[in-house]
């Protein structure tokens, strides 16, 4: 896999601030959407184009503009719904599917509880948004819901990854040729006995929406 760590001031103000346990939910989500914008402006460095031209008030000029069909992006909730309003600002034109994943916190394996997704996902480029990559289970299993779908060609962003999860998804998907890209602000340490990011910032989706 792919994996891309934004180093950028803006980026690591904002995540600094994510982070402090002071922030609270308004400032949070706000924070959040932001960094995702960064993030979005690395990981779309491979969306596809077609050429197109247009008249400027001068002469014609030459350029391009989002190739058909248009992304798709998948927010896994209830956490990644705060990433998507950052993506499509981004990526206006992009259609977007849900994903509903919950990890079991006894066994940490991860179970889908609902989707609305395109049937047929071949030849979408697929931008997948979850802010915490811990265990990587979750993200495993949503990656592989939409390869099973046709999807073949998958860009993940994470606001934190842990070592953990990063070593689960390159087992998770070796040899099956398919590119998997990973962006995210930054690479943790690793994870506590409870599955959480260390440093981290605490439960994301407690965080954005409170603990309901
Ligand atoms: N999910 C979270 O919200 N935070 C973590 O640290 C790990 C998983």
């Amino acid at each position: 896999m792919e994996t891309l760590v934004v180093d950028h001031p803006l980026v690591a103000h904002k995540l600094t601030a994510l982070r402090d346990v002071n922030t609270d939910s308004p400032t949070f989500r706000r924070l959040a959407d932001e960094l995702v914008t960064l993030l979005a402006y690395e990981a779309t460095r491979h969306v596809r184009v077609t050429e197109w031209s247009v008249e400027t008030p001068v002469a014609p000029a030459r350029g391009v503009r989002l190739a058909h069909p248009y992304p798709l992006v998948v927010p896994i909730l209830r956490a990644g719904l705060g990433m998507l309003e950052g993506m499509t600002r981004l990526l206006p034109t992009a259609e977007v599917g849900f994903l509903g994943m919950i990890r079991d916190e006894s066994t940490l394996e991860a179970e889908t509880y609902a989707t609305r997704l395109p049937d047929d996902l071949s030849g979408r480029q697929v931008y997948v948004v979850d802010p915490m990559l811990a265990t990587g289970g979750t993200l495993a299993a949503a990656i592989k819901f939409l390869f099973d779908r046709g999807a073949d060609d998958v860009t993940a962003l994470c606001l934190l990854a842990a070592p953990e999860g990063i070593a689960h998804l390159d087992d998770a998907f070796a040899g099956t040729g398919k590119p998997i890209r990973l962006v995210t602000a930054a690479l943790d340490e690793r994870l506590n006995e409870n599955g959480y990011i260390v440093p981290g910032l605490g439960d994301a989706g407690d965080r954005l929406y409170g603990v309901v």
